[in-house]
């Protein structure tokens, strides 16, 4: 049943909900910045794909253990400027040699990656010295009633948005894997409803 939701429902939503043209503005304030080899943790769909600056990237290696996401994202796999590999493991087993990534991106998946704490530490042993992670991501709202909310609604959420969680410290989460926030920004996205609109996005090393 899972796998049928996933594959006719869930994936189909998740791709058209995180394509909508207000999510688009937030990543392209973002992924621009990546340079050399990226790693992408939780690639889904490619929805990233067209706002890397092919002058700047040279491969990106996506990380996602869902099949059906990456066949919603074949054409915008195929249409990428740069070589692209998806590896279909969780973002937990990366099997990529040390300091080998010049940038890491992670773009609404530490909200659906079971240990999200264990994929970042695993991303970070990847990256170069100078390497940088860079971040767009819904997490928990600084709001006590919407925060209260999120903690109380996150089970049934989690089930009908394929793993997603409303509740997650981003942040925190970062820094608790040994990132240091180099810049962010944090605001509810206008379109999202508020429980799942609150928005960490930028740069780490
Ligand atoms: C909401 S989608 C976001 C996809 C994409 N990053 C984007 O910005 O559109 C969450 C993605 O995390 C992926 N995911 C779930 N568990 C994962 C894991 N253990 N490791 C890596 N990715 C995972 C899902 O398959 C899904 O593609």
């Amino acid at each position: 049943m899972a796998g049928f939701y996933e594959r006719v429902i869930g994936a189909p939503l998740i791709n058209c909900l995180c394509g909508s043209g207000f999510i688009t503005r937030y990543r392209a304030e973002i992924v621009p910045y990546a340079t050399g080899h990226v790693l992408e943790l939780g690639i889904g769909s490619g929805l990233n794909l067209p706002l890397y600056d092919p002058a700047k990237v040279t491969r990106v290696t996506g990380v996602d253990p869902s099949a059906r996401m990456r066949e919603l994202g074949a054409a915008r796999l195929a249409a990428a400027a740069f070589p692209v590999d998806c590896i279909g493991l969780s973002g937990e087993d990366i099997d990529l040699p040390m300091a080998s990534i010049d940038t890491v991106v992670v773009t609404f998946s530490l909200c659906t990656i079971p240990n999200a704490l264990r994929a970042l530490q695993a991303a970070k042993r990847l990256l170069k010295p100078g390497g940088e992670l860079l971040f767009l991501e819904h997490g928990r709202a600084p709001d006590p009633i919407v925060a209260t909310w999120q903690d109380r609604l996150n089970g049934v959420w989690n089930r009908l948005a394929c793993g997603c969680n409303l509740n997650r410290n981003m942040p925190l989460l970062i820094e608790e894997a040994g990132f240091e926030i180099q810049t962010l920004g944090q605001e509810y996205a206008r379109g999202l409803p508020r429980l799942a609109a609150y928005l960490s996005f930028g740069r780490a090393h």
